[in-house]
């Protein structure tokens, strides 16, 4: 650091440190994350994490949002799954607007037998429209110990990743496809739940949740929540975010560059289990976004 360069200099870095400050301090707690269902939600005495705590067959559900939403962002967590016999219950995590014209994209954990893989079901809507379900078998256990889950979301794409890896991509094509729709006007919170999914979460819903093997116990931890704050409704607020740093946070994440293009290709290969892309009993065309994501 240099000398100081003039009063308003030193006021744009106060603000600066203070926006940097406020941000880090507000988002990478969940201490004011609104419970669902307080009676199955423990946080951790140091607030760095919470178990979500299925345990409660007249409640079925468990979880929390967060009081912030954002317009671009990078949100993920560390989370592990309940040990043991999980069959019929979905852990979540996800980012949703509120609305008829809502956005949602979706990590759901089906949980299964002890022994038997899980699977990652992810899904993404835009203006209200989902339909577009990805599966993929999980290389590791997710039972055994906690990985990190998190989307990178700017203006130009949209990626899903576990440690790093990625697992889904979602472009914005709206140059390439005319009326394509791309999130862009919503402002999404960050959501955690744990829930009895029995119709249809394990093996297509054969395999029920078993009340017996409560409490299922889901870990949510090291929250990194880093985005553009704006408000559900509010279109200024919005409109602010299109020319944010999480817009436009750099090319390594606003582009699909050799590596992760591979990694994605590598990750289908071996992984998938369902993609809505090939599916042509739904799409007897596949939606034309299919054409230029990779998965
Ligand atoms: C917070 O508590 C959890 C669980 O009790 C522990 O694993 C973690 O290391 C603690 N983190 C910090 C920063 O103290």
């Amino acid at each position: 650091m240099g000398s100081v360069r003039g009063s308003s200099g030193w006021v744009a870095a106060a603000v600066m440190l203070w926006l940097v400050a406020g941000v880090a301090a507000r988002a990478d707690s969940i201490k004011d994350f609104k419970q669902w269902s307080p009676q199955q939600t423990e946080m951790y005495p140091n607030r760095t994490g919470v178990k979500l705590i299925l345990k409660d067959p007249k409640a079925s559900y468990t979880g929390m949002a967060s009081p912030l939403q954002y317009t671009y962002a990078a949100n993920g967590a560390y989370i592990k799954m309940p040990p043991g016999d999980s069959a019929g219950v979905v852990s979540t995590f996800y980012m949703a607007s509120s609305g008829p014209k809502h956005c949602e994209f979706d990590f759901e954990f089906l949980g299964n037998k002890p022994g038997m893989p899980y699977l990652l079901h992810t899904n993404i809507f835009v203006d209200g429209v989902g339909g577009r379900e990805q599966q993929i078998r999980l290389w590791f256990d997710p039972r055994k110990e906690a990985h990190f889950y998190n989307f990178q979301w700017n203006k130009d794409l949209l990626v899903f990743y576990i440690d790093s890896m990625p697992v889904r991509m979602f472009k914005n094509l709206e140059n390439e496809i005319p009326g394509f729709k791309y999130p862009k006007k919503c402002a999404m919170g960050v959501y955690l739940s744990v829930w009895d999914g029995s119709s249809w979460a394990t093996d297509g819903g054969r395999v029920k949740l078993d009340w017996a093997s409560a409490p299922f116990v889901t870990t949510y931890d090291r929250f990194k929540l880093a985005g553009c704050v704006a408000k559900n409704g509010d279109a200024a607020s919005i409109e602010k975010c299109q020319t944010s740093f999480a817009a436009a946070p750099g090319d390594h994440v606003q582009k699909m560059g050799q590596t992760k293009t591979r990694q994605l290709r590598e990750v289908k290969a071996k992984y998938l289990h369902y993609n809505y892309c090939d599916d042509r009993k739904r799409y007897p065309v596949a939606p034309r976004e299919c054409a230029y994501n990779v998965l």
